[in-house]
């Protein structure tokens, strides 16, 4: 009886490690950024607390260096045999085990790393947004500066930044200098920062910001400081008196979720993105070796979406994650959402809408001076549909005559309104009798969508009206204005009308609504008292 005992104990052991998934961490401990690595093996040590304790997760140190990465996985298989994954930090790490990892058939997944060069694309999986994305915000945000001075790592993250900035900035950068992340010595650097005296200086920097940030405050450069994501450290705020006002760009995650309560309570220190990250790549890989062989995990992650301690994360074709970026500050010695992002948002919204409508506008000119040789006919045809296929937002282009009745139409299948009387129409109405160009409000098109419509009148060679013609706008016109560039945010934009109709709103039932008058917003006094001071006040 104890012998049967003792070998069945022996079997649930033995088939325990059988299953177990043999996962590496490779982690820049001995380095500048070990507080950076000490939190993801925290956050990695959590998520299969919570979710599986059959993954054996063994850190190794890569010290920061690609060289140390490519060491610390092969003293792993001369240890253990070859993992299921491998999980590795920092951008010049993720580029360097991309290509061994691929050739000896091991899975890879990558975090902090922004900015890696994949030699094999179809292999590594990436839980950072990539620096790209993150730069589209930040260089908005930087062109309003005219003096720029970037002081950035030298590594690929630091380098590939500078480029990104170089490339959208251009000479407003009027310095650029690198730093080695494990020298800190940042004195000459600073005093050619002072040198140039400039508006505002781009930190791509992590674990030494505060400490630079010191520098430049003590040598009496009184200017803007702007970092990007890795910089919310600790540090910053234990330097608040030389960090205070720094503006940064940063994923914008739900700050309730449970992640963090739970890795207080274990820690009792809070995570910063750098944990949260590492905790949803460890549940992600948990949920994907629960269904799939390391070979087919890569295809596995492509186009999922995970609701994780990041909020909503979307990994893309080329394996990398996507998930909302916005604008943080410090201020009063906390990292908090920047209040000026939203005022930023709508004058970059405005600025592109009216960007598209004024082009509308000059292209329906140079149309309507073409068609003063007739509004129908071979040569008509041509003329409206290069107006239709130069305009994006088009949805038809139309000819009038001088009764408002619809003559010609791109593209053709929409044919069927040929012959269509519109005279009624307010907007048709007024250039009828102004033979001046117009542009309606927002109306119920014939098709069913809330829409507008610019007109221009056509004269010929006489001098005499002949007709109109005009660019109807596409249903999700303002969708596709918006969408995107709200993606980012933790925000909703709505557009009205200034006689309250709403013109874009996210919830597609809303449009052309009127918030005045419609019932739905009885009981929402206050959003009613928002539209009339936005009808009244351009700004504010
Ligand atoms: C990156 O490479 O994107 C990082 O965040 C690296 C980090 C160690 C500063």
């Amino acid at each position: 009886m104890r012998k049967i005992i003792i070998v069945s104990v022996f079997l649930i052991i033995f088939s325990v490690n059988l299953f177990a998934n043999k996962v590496l961490a490779i982690l820049p401990f001995e380095s500048v950024f070990k507080e950076i690595a000490e939190e993801q093996k925290d956050a990695i040590l959590l998520a299969v607390e919570d979710y599986d304790n059959r993954l054996e997760v063994v850190f190794k140190d890569s010290k920061g260096s690609e060289e140390g990465a490519i060491l610390a996985l092969d003293d792993y298989i001369r240890e253990y045999g070859k993992p299921e994954a491998v999980i590795s930090c920092a951008s010049w790490i993720a580029t360097a085990l991309n290509p061994v990892t691929a050739e000896q058939g091991l899975f890879h997944l990558a975090i902090g790393s922004a900015s890696i060069d994949r030699k094999y694309p179809n292999h590594t999986i990436r839980m950072t947004v990539d620096e790209k994305t993150e730069e589209e915000l930040l260089s908005y945000y930087l062109l309003q500066y005219n003096k720029i001075a970037v002081f950035y790592m030298n590594n690929e993250l630091g380098e590939n930044w500078l480029n990104a900035l170089n490339k959208k900035l251009g000479s407003k950068i009027k310095l650029s200098l690198s730093y080695n992340p494990e020298k800190r010595d940042f004195n000459n650097s600073v005093k050619q920062i002072k040198a140039i005296d400039p508006d505002v200086v781009v930190l791509i920097s992590s674990s030494n910001a505060a400490e630079i940030s010191k520098l430049i405050k003590q040598a009496g450069i009184n200017v803007q400081l702007v970092g990007t994501r890795p910089i919310e450290r600790p540090e910053m705020l234990e330097m608040a008196e030389f960090t205070e006002g720094l503006i940064y760009t940063f994923p914008s995650f739900d700050t309730g979720n449970q992640m963090l309560e739970k890795f207080e309570s274990k820690y009792q220190y809070m995570p910063t993105f750098f944990g949260m990250e590492a905790y949803d790549a460890t549940v992600s890989l948990i949920l994907g070796l629960e269904e799939n062989s390391p070979n087919d995990l890569f295809n596995w992650y492509k186009g999922k979406t995970f609701i994780g301690a990041l909020g909503s994360v979307t990994v893309d074709r080329n394996g990398d994650a996507n998930y909302p970026y916005m604008f943080k500050e410090i201020k009063n010695g906390k990292f908090v959402m920047a209040d000026f992002q939203y005022a930023l948002i709508l004058e970059q919204t405005k600025q592109e809408i009216m960007a598209v409508f004024n082009k509308m506008d000059s292209d329906l000119k140079i149309a309507a001076k073409e068609l003063s040789t007739g509004i129908t006919g071979e040569k008509a045809d041509i003329i409206i549909k290069k107006l239709h296929n130069f305009n994006k937002f088009s949805f038809d282009v139309v000819t009038l005559d001088t009764t408002g009745t619809i003559r010609n139409v791109f593209p053709k299948d929409y044919s069927d309104i040929l012959g269509e009387n519109v005279s009624e129409r307010e907007y048709v109405k007024r250039i009828i009798e102004t033979q001046k160009p117009v542009i309606s409000k927002a109306f119920e098109t014939l098709e069913g969508f809330v829409s507008f419509d610019f007109q221009y009148p056509i004269f010929d060679s006489n001098d005499k009206y002949i007709g109109s013609v005009s660019i109807l706008t596409k249903p999700d016109f303002f969708a596709d204005m918006i969408e995107d560039k709200i993606a980012s945010f933790p925000v909703e934009l709505c557009i009205m009308q200034t006689d309250g109709i709403i013109v874009y709103d996210i919830n597609k039932e809303e449009i052309g609504l009127n918030l005045f008058t419609s019932d739905i917003y009885n009981d929402f006094l206050s959003l009613r008292q928002l539209g009339r001071k936005m009808s009244i006040y351009p700004q504010g």
